[in-house]
């Protein structure tokens, strides 16, 4: 696709080998006089095949080594830390060197469960280098989803920090990872960063990574990757099982980044970009990290929240580091509207060129204020739609179009070479427009997962089944008349809390696991901020006048088991739930209930017992009176 010696138009440079065949940054010495354990000998490899970290360091160290690659924006206000890339390609070298020494190896899995800081993008870049496969695991996470996603990918060590800074609190990282290896065999030691200066047990796997990297040569030689070598897996939630490792690849997932990166937020060499995600989840891979270093950006990292120390946190943060592009969810936006413009016109907010959506529907209110309040009726405002899966941005306005012509709250058009296609329920392409339909698309791109790790079957089942010879998102969409995308929701068991991608049956599994409660039924309802928020339908194995008692230890296990943010807003008990003759919950109609659409059921006659739904309606409409009085 891309010529060696050619520069893409997302300025990816597949570089010719240079003189001899050796990258200039192999003749780099060591820092500060740090030992040599002796790496620099010859490049083994042609330098166009080392691509992840070769891409986004060593050609902008070659060119501007101090260019700034990240800000880190610590969670104290006003301390944060500027990493050259020269800087970066030091940290992210002794890092690999340290892994290499403890025999991580091309091919091996790692995962890292960090908060947002230069260290945890090194650590991603580390395992790049190597060839090694990071998973990144949402440091939000519990201890049990750690577990599950280690065990599944069979990760042979975890980096991680002693202790996280989020609004204010520490969240124990390495307590919790302790917590979680107890029963992985596969994990044979445990970097251990610092974040603060408190001290945690270490204990025989665990090894003090900085110190480690102290002694590490700053000099690493990239492995050589194949083009579709796996980069990284990120566990993601489906409609059924347990969440799965989206596979991705070097060069497809790398230019795919890099150039909707360019491309969706109108990008110039200079600019500062600014996204506000976590790298737990795909948008701080493809947006925080990948897209914006391969186009030798300044990029910044957030560790804080919208809200800490106060609701202007975002503005004074776009006016500090002169932000040009701010990447965010439409959650936070919901919330900060509530607090008002003031928190917004305190600050200067004239760097801002674009503003960007993604992870789930963003309201017209949210948007209208986006636009006018945040971006002064002057910045694009680009919804962007895209998934896990897809690796970058599918769907979204470009900055080039005229700014009159973007629609509000509509992701619009499809990005270079992606074909969007609507389908009917005969599975069959919806032609014309002003229509809805299934969203699918019809040709491969360069950033698309490539499998599930250790299941390809559930890969083609999951993605290809539904409609053959389709990809198929999981979503609904309409096509406007004038054949603009407009996403209208998940179209099966997913649900989308604060722009966090959640399985309802994970949910149920997790509660499954209380003793009083045989049955579960879990849904998504509209949220006001959240986006959305899970309602749970129960069913007691008895009556009991501890019902409250039970749904507060149905909230601590869905907490401990799977996240915070997973826990539902509302549990409803009721005598049984909807099911079909064959035994089947019939979710779509709690659905209904939930969101108030009782009036238009649907065809209930499949229904096992269909005075079932007037027994629920009657229970759901007593706990809406007793819950708002
Ligand atoms: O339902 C869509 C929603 O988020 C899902 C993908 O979630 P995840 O893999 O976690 O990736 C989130 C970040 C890319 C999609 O199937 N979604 C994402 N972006 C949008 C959206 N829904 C509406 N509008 C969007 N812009």
């Amino acid at each position: 696709m891309l010529e060696a010696g050619r520069k893409s138009e997302a300025g990816i440079t597949l570089a010719k080998p240079l003189a001899g065949g050796r990258p200039s940054t192999c003749g780099d010495r060591p820092r500060d006089g740090m030992p040599s354990l002796g790496s620099a000998g010859g490049c083994p490899a042609p330098w166009w095949l080392r691509i992840s970290t070769v891409n986004c360091l060593d050609q902008h160290v070659e060119k501007s080594p101090n260019r700034v690659a990240l800000i880190w924006e610590r969670d104290e206000p006003g301390t944060a830390v500027h990493v050259t890339y020269r800087e970066l390609q030091d940290l992210t070298c002794r890092l690999a060197n340290t892994l290499k020494k403890y025999g991580i190896q091309k091919g091996d899995r790692v995962a890292i469960y960090m908060s947002v800081s230069p260290l945890s993008v090194a650590a991603m870049l580390a395992c790049a280098r190597i060839g090694a496969v990071h998973t990144v695991v949402f440091a939000g996470f519990s201890a049990e989803s750690l577990a599950g996603r280690i065990m599944d990918s069979g990760c042979k060590a975890v980096i991680t920090y002693n202790q996280g800074v989020r609004g204010g609190r520490t969240i124990e990282l390495k307590a919790t990872v302790d917590e979680a290896v107890k029963n992985c065999p596969s994990i044979k030691h445990v970097f251990v960063a610092q974040r603060t200066d408190n001290k945690v047990h270490m204990g025989d796997r665990d090894i003090p990574l900085e110190e480690e990297m102290t002694k590490a040569d700053s000099i690493c030689i990239p492995e050589s990757m194949d083009s579709e070598d796996v980069l990284f897996m990120l566990y993601t939630s489906g409609s059924t099982g347990k969440p799965k490792g989206i596979v991705h690849t070097q060069a497809g997932y790398l230019l795919y980044a890099a150039l909707t990166h360019k491309y969706v937020f109108d990008y110039q060499q200079g600019d500062v970009f600014g996204c506000v995600a976590d790298i737990g989840w795909i948008t701080g891979h493809s947006y925080v990290v990948y897209g914006p270093l391969c186009n030798g950006a300044t990029s910044v990292l957030f560790e804080s929240t919208p809200v800490y120390p106060d609701p202007g946190r975002y503005w004074e943060v776009v006016q500090r580091l002169k932000i040009n592009q701010f990447y965010g969810a439409p959650t936070a936006i919901r919330l900060l509207l509530n607090y008002g413009e003031e928190w917004v016109k305190k600050y200067d907010r004239s760097s801002l060129k674009v503003l960007g959506s993604v992870g789930e529907p963003i309201n017209k209110e949210a948007w209208q204020w986006f636009y006018e309040v945040v971006g002064e009726g002057r910045c694009t405002l680009v919804d962007t739609w895209w998934q896990t899966e897809t690796g970058g941005i599918c769907i979204a306005p470009r900055p080039s179009e005229e700014k009159a012509e973007i629609v509000p709250a509509m992701a619009m058009r499809p990005f270079f070479g992606i074909v969007p296609v609507l389908m009917d329920e005969n599975g069959e392409v919806i032609e014309g427009n002003d229509v809805s339909g299934a969203l699918c698309i019809a040709q491969p791109w360069p950033g698309m997962a490539r499998t599930i790790h250790g299941d390809h079957q559930r890969f083609i089942d999951a993605y290809f089944k539904a409609y053959p010879g389709y990809y198929f998102t999981g979503d609904g969409a309409y096509r406007s008349h004038k054949g603009y995308y407009q996403i209208t929701g998940r179209m099966d068991d997913v649900i989308n809390i604060s722009g966090h991608r959640l399985g309802t049956a994970e949910i149920e599994d997790a509660m499954a696991d209380h003793p009083e409660v045989p049955e579960t039924a879990v849904v998504g309802y509209p949220h006001k901020i959240k986006g959305e928020g899970a309602f749970a339908f129960i069913v007691l194995r008895e009556e009991t006048a501890h019902a409250d008692h039970i749904k507060e230890e149905l909230k601590t296990i869905v907490a401990s088991k799977i996240a915070k943010y997973a826990v539902p807003d509302h549990i409803l008990v009721v005598k049984r739930l909807p099911k079909t003759r064959s035994g089947k919950i019939m979710r779509r109609l709690l659905r209904k209930v939930v969101t108030e659409q009782s009036s238009n059921m649907g065809d209930v006659t499949t229904l096992d017992d269909p005075s079932v739904v007037k027994e629920i309606l009657d229970a759901y409409q007593k706990y809406k009176e007793k819950n708002s009085s």
